[in-house]
C-alpha cells in the first residue's frame, strides 16, 4: 500500500500545501479551502515558507508528515521540476513544474499554469482560440508555460515578442514541432495585428509597458493580462484606447490552474466561479 493509500483509506484529513518565498501573499489556501467546501473535501491546505536553497529538505519534511501534494510558487518552480521523479510533457516544455503529488517514492511534477490559463480563455470568457492569431508578449517562466497548452488549441499562428529576441526564438523553436509558431522582436509587430494579445511579461509588476505597438490591437477581440490584481495595467489600458472590448487579468487563471491541479489530486473538479468573484479586482 501506497502512503497516498495510507491515508486516504485511515479517512484522516489529506494534507496539501503551497510552498514559495515569500508565500504570506498567496491565495492558494483560500482557494483551495473554498473548493474543499464546496465539494466535501476533507482536506488541510497550509503554507510553506521554503527556506532558499532548502526546497527539497523541507519537500521531504512535508512528505515525512503525510503530504500528499503541493503547489509550487516562486522561486521553487525549477527546484520542483529536478526534484521529481515523473514529468508531464508540459511540465518538460515548460522546464518548472507549479504542483506536485506524492505516491510513495513517486513524485509526479505537472505545470497547470498554461492549462489554466486556455481554461480561462476558453470557458469562461468564451473566446476559442482555434484558428486565431495569438500575440504573446514575453518569453520567461509564464510565456513557457503557456506555449505547448496555446499550440494544442490550434491557432493559425502563434507570434512570441520579447524583448530579448533570443529567448523568444528559442521558445519558437521549442514549440515549432507542435504548431505555427514563431519569435521576433517589439518593432517587427508593427503592421501585424492579431487577435487575441497576452501580456506574459513580468513588466505590469512595476507598472511599466512592454513595447507593444497600440497597432497589435487593430481587429483584437480580447486583450489578457497574466498578471492579476493589478487593476488596469499600462497593457490594458493601451488595449482599451485601442478599442479592445474584452480585457481580463489572470485571476481566472489563477483559479483555473488551482481547480486543475485540485482535480489532479482528488479527482473532482470544484466550480471556479466563486473563488474567480471573490478575489476579482475591477479592471478600472
Ligand atoms: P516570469 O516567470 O514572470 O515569466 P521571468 O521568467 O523573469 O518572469 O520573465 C520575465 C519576462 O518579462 C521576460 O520575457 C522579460 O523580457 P526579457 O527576457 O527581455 O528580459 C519580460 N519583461 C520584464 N519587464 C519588461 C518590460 N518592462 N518590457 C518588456 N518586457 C519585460
Amino acid at each position: 500500500m501506497t502512503a497516498a493509500h495510507a491515508v486516504a483509506s485511515a479517512g484522516a484529513t489529506s494534507i496539501y500545501a503551497v510552498i514559495g518565498n515569500p508565500i504570506q501573499q498567496s491565495k492558494s489556501p483560500l482557494i483551495h479551502g473554498m473548493f474543499a467546501q464546496a465539494t466535501g473535501q476533507n482536506m488541510q491546505y497550509t503554507t510553506i515558507e521554503g527556506p532558499l536553497g532548502g526546497f527539497a529538505g523541507a519537500v521531504d519534511a512535508f512528505r515525512a508528515l503525510g503530504g500528499l501534494g503541493l503547489n509550487i510558487t516562486a522561486p521553487f518552480k525549477l527546484d520542483a521540476f529536478a526534484y521529481a521523479t515523473e514529468r508531464s510533457e508540459r511540465a518538460q516544455l515548460a522546464g518548472a513544474a507549479n504542483a506536485m503529488k506524492f505516491d510513495g517514492a513517486r513524485v509526479l511534477a505537472e505545470n497547470f499554469d498554461g492549462v489554466g490559463l486556455v481554461r480561462d480563455v476558453t470557458h469562461n470568457l468564451g473566446c476559442s482560440l482555434k484558428g486565431k492569431r495569438i500575440l504573446l508578449l514575453g518569453a520567461g517562466g509564464a510565456a513557457r508555460g503557456a506555449l505547448l497548452p496555446f499550440l494544442e488549441q490550434a491557432p493559425a499562428e502563434l507570434v512570441i515578442a520579447n524583448r530579448s529576441v533570443d529567448k523568444a526564438l528559442e521558445l519558437a523553436k521549442i514549440g515549432a514541432a507542435k504548431g505555427n509558431v514563431r519569435g521576433c522582436a517589439y518593432t517587427e509587430l508593427v503592421g501585424q495585428t492579431f487577435d487575441v494579445v497576452f501580456n506574459a511579461t513580468s513588466a505590469s509588476l512595476r507598472a511599466e509597458l512592454p513595447p507593444v505597438p497600440a497597432s497589435v490591437f487593430a481587429n483584437c477581440g480580447l486583450a489578457y493580462e497574466l498578471a492579476y490584481g493589478k487593476g488596469l495595467t499600462p497593457f490594458l489600458r493601451l488595449a482599451q484606447n485601442a478599442g479592445v472590448k474584452q480585457l481580463a487579468d489572470g485571476v481566472g487563471m489563477l483559479a483555473e490552474q488551482a481547480a486543475e491541479a485540485f482535480v489532479w489530486w482528488r479527482g473532482v473538479r470544484p466550480d471556479t466561479r466563486t473563488v474567480i468573484n471573490k478575489l476579482t479586482v475591477p479592471l478600472v
